[in-house]
């Protein structure tokens, strides 16, 4: 048995930093980061502050596994980010108990978001085979959260991403996309919760994706966004998209599909939405829209990055009547742009006005049932959690 300096003295070499690959290796300052990722397998980040204005770069070996310990905070400056940059192969990446990362959004909110000064992004990745990242606590988030770029077999499990803090009336977050997804296959992203001021997933490119058991609140909803790019088709599709049982409430919308009419052609084929259920949403409880310029809707579709086999089962929930042009369901479709979208159990009601469905009605769905119900729960879920820092 060994006694307690013996062990003491174990725990201390094993901790030793830039040792062979076996060795659990722990980050404490912010100099040591850069040579524990070359040389270590198990890391442990603790308590670690991130100066302003630098990444965390997180390059790791195949296989690794890195622990977040305690509060990791990201001190402020004006720039564009990432705050955080992981990628590589079969690695797992998570948080322990009670440990967070922490964003001081609260330093750069300013109802701004992107047009405001620069705010940092705070993590992106890119990971294959069969990489996890689990358990991980943010807070924050000064702008975007998780950017996921070219990546697959990645699997995002058990996340909490709380900017419910930036719900405060005088220094509103903005813009503040909880998983922005680009170019990722076989992705799963699931049992999540996301508290945030823009969307709460969006899925812009990628094959294979499978979203489940998320709860988004305060957000935009859990979207499609596609056609970023201006020249290469390939980049503007999403195929074989499952998002099912989840919740979403007081966001501005539920289901939000919407295509950039402005970009390539491209094309959405294959997207199930099941088990959703929708509450003290806004503007829209479903909302596909084929008129994105810059951001925002022009009302003017174009049919260049056609919309294929939507399909929603078992949608229910409600829309709140008092934002002018809310309504249940919004459609806009271009020409011959939407096809074989079969919808089925789509029971979404309340709003100011009845649905609309411009050049497109799915199978299933009638447009004009609006049973425009008066009976809404708003669901208040704003947390108000002061950010503790280290
Ligand atoms: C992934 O990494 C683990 C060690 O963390 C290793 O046991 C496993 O064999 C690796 N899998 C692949 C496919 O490389
Ligand atoms: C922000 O607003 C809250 C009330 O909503 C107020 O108590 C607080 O003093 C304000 N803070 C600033 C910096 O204006
Ligand atoms: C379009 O995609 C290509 C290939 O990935 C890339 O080089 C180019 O920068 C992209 N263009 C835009 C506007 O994103
Ligand atoms: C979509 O899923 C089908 C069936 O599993 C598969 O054959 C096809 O390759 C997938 N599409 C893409 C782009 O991965
Ligand atoms: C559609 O995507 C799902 C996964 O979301 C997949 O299981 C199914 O095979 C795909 N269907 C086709 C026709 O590609
Ligand atoms: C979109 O933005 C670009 C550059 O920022 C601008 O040239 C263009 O006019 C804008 N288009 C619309 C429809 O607002
Ligand atoms: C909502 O519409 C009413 C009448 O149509 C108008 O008086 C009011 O200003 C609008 N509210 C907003 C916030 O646009
Ligand atoms: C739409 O569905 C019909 C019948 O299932 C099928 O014949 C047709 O090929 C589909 N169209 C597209 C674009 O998938
Ligand atoms: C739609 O949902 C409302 C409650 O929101 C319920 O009263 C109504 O029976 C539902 N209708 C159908 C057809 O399921
Ligand atoms: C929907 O109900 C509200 C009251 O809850 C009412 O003011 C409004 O006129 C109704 N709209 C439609 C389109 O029936």
């Amino acid at each position: 048995m060994l006694t307690p300096l013996r062990l003491t003295a174990v725990l201390l070499a094993l901790v030793a930093q830039g040792s062979s690959e076996s060795t659990k290796c722990t980050v404490t300052e912010f100099s040591q980061v850069e040579n524990v990722v070359k040389n270590c397998k198990d890391i442990v980040v603790s308590n670690l502050v991130v100066p302003g204005g630098e990444t965390l770069e997180l390059y790791l070996n195949s296989g690794t596994t890195l622990t977040f310990e305690g509060i990791t905070v990201f001190d402020h400056k004006e720039w564009s980010g990432p705050l955080i940059r992981v990628r590589g192969n079969n690695i797992t990446i998570q948080g322990a108990p009670g440990s967070l990362l922490n964003g001081q959004g609260e330093l750069y909110w300013d109802h701004m978001g992107d047009k405001g000064p620069k705010k940092p992004q705070f993590m992106k990745i890119e990971a294959f085979d069969g990489s996890v990242f689990k358990d991980i606590k943010i807070i924050n988030c000064p702008h975007h959260c998780i950017y996921i770029g070219k990546s697959d077999q990645l699997t995002i499990t058990g996340w909490i991403i709380d900017n419910s803090y930036g719900d405060h009336d005088n220094f509103t977050g903005h813009n503040t996309d909880g998983f922005d997804v680009s170019a990722a296959t076989n992705l799963v992203i699931e049992k999540s919760t996301v508290i945030n001021q823009d969307d709460c997933i969006a899925l812009r490119h990628g094959a294979n994706i499978l979203v489940r058991n998320m709860f988004c609140s305060g957000g935009h909803g859990i979207s499609l966004s596609t056609g970023f790019n201006y020249t290469l088709f390939e980049e503007n599709t999403l195929y074989n998209v499952t998002v099912e049982d989840s919740v979403i409430v007081r966001s501005d919308n539920g289901i939000h599909v919407k295509t950039h009419a402005d970009s390539f052609k491209g094309e959405i084929k294959n997207v199930t939405y099941s088990n959703i259920f929708l509450s003290g949403i806004h503007n829209y409880g479903i909302n596909v829209q084929q008129d994105y310029v810059n951001g925002s809707a022009t009302g003017i579709p174009n049919n260049n990055i056609p919309i294929i086999d939507l399909n929603l089962i078992n949608i229910h929930g409600n829309v709140l009547d008092v934002y002018n042009n809310s309504m249940p369901v919004y459609i806009n479709c271009g020409k011959e742009a939407c096809v074989n979208w079969t919808w089925s159990g789509v029971n979404v009601s309340g709003g100011r006005e009845k649905s609309k469905c411009n050049n497109y009605e799915p199978n299933g769905y009638k447009c004009l049932d609006n049973t425009n119900k008066s009976s809404q729960s708003l669901y208040v879920n704003k947390l108000m959690v002061k950010p503790p820092t280290a």
